[in-house]
C-alpha cells in the first residue's frame, strides 16, 4: 500500500474523475488509516511503498502490476499520466527480492487492477486499459493460465470494480460488466457467484480486499452482507469515498504480494 500523501485528482482518465472535485487529504488520509488498520486487524501484513508528488494514483497499488510466486510483472499503463508510477514500482519490487519480468513494448496491462487470481488461473479484463493481446505474454511470464474478459461498461475500467474471488469457490461477480464469453468463462470456472446488482457494482462492492475470512468493502448493501455472512464471511465497511473520487476503493489501493497460481 501507499499512504495518499500526494493523493488528488490531477487529470481525468476514468469517467469518475473531474479534476473540479477536490479531494480533501485529511480526510482521506484518515480513511486510508482505517483501511490499513482494518487489513491488519483481519490479519493482513502490509508493506509500504514511497508516496512521489506529482504522481497522485500511486495509492493505487493495485495498478503496479502483476504478482505470481515471487515473480513480478511491471504494468504498462494506457495513460501517460500513470507511466511515471512505473520506475518507483520497479525499484521496490526489485528491492524486496521479486523477480521483474517485463511485458513486451507497446502491449498495455495495468496489473492486478486487472489480473484476478481464481483458482489455477487469472481472470484478466481488457479493453478500456489493459489490451486483449497481453494476455498471452503475461501468462508465459505469469507461468499461469490467463483467461481474458471484456470489459463492455466504461463505468467499470478495470476487473476489480467487477469480479472479487472470495475463496477457491465463491466469487462476487457483475457480469453485466462483460461481454458474453467472459461470462461463460468466469460461470464455468466458479461454482458459486453472489451476483452484483448495477447499483450494488456501481457502488464498488466489488472492489473488495478479502483477508481470511473478512471482507473489507467500500460499501455492503444488506442483501450482499446477508450472502456473505450466510457463507461464513464477517464484513468490515471501510469509508473511502475521499479515494471513489478517482474511481478506486478498498482492493484498488492494495496490491496482494503472496499469491500463488498455478
Ligand atoms: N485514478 C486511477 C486510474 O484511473 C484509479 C485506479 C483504480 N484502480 C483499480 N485497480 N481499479 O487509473
Amino acid at each position: 500500500m501507499c499512504p495518499p500523501e500526494h493523493f488528488g485528482v490531477l487529470y481525468e482518465i476514468n469517467p469518475w474523475m473531474h479534476r473540479e472535485v477536490a479531494v480533501d487529504v485529511d480526510r482521506a488520509r484518515d480513511q486510508w488509516g482505517e483501511l490499513v488498520a482494518t487489513l491488519v486487524a483481519a490479519g493482513a501484513e502490509i508493506e509500504l511503498l514511497d508516496p512521489q508528488p506529482d504522481l497522485p494514483d500511486l495509492v493505487f497499488t493495485a495498478n503496479a502490476g502483476t504478482v505470481n510466486h515471487g515473480r513480478y510483472v511491471p504494468s504498462r499503463f494506457r495513460h501517460t499520466n500513470r507511466r511515471p508510477e512505473v520506475a518507483f514500482d520497479v525499484v521496490w519490487f526489485t528491492g524486496h527480492g521479486f523477480a521483474v519480468a517485463e511485458l513486451p513494448e507497446g502491449v498495455r496491462h495495468e496489473g492486478a487492477g486487472d489480473a484476478l487470481p481464481f483458482r489455477n488461473v487469472f481472470l484478466s479484463g481488457y479493453r478500456s486499459r489493459s489490451d486483449a493481446g497481453a494476455h498471452g505474454p503475461l501468462s508465459s511470464l505469469l507461468g499461469a493460465p490467463v483467461r481474458p474478459i471484456e470489459l463492455v461498461d466504461g463505468r467499470l475500467y478495470h476487473l476489480d470494480l467487477t469480479f472479487c474471488p472470495l475463496d477457491d469457490r465463491r466469487a462476487m461477480a457483475a457480469p453485466h460488466a462483460w461481454d458474453a464469453y467472459g461470462c461463460r468463462v468466469v460461470e464455468a470456472l466458479v461454482p458459486e457467484l453472489l451476483v452484483l446488482e448495477d447499483e450494488e457494482m456501481l457502488a464498488f462492492c466489488a472492489n473488495s480486499v478479502v483477508v481470511g475470512t473478512t471482507v473489507v468493502m467500500p460499501s455492503c448493501p444488506p442483501r450482499v452482507g446477508r450472502q456473505l455472512e450466510a457463507w461464513g464471511f464477517d464484513v468490515e465497511v471501510v469509508a473511502v469515498d475521499e479515494f471513489l473520487k478517482a474511481g478506486g476503493g478498498c482492493r484498488c489501493l492494495t496490491l496482494a504480494l503472496d499469491v500463488a497460481v498455478g
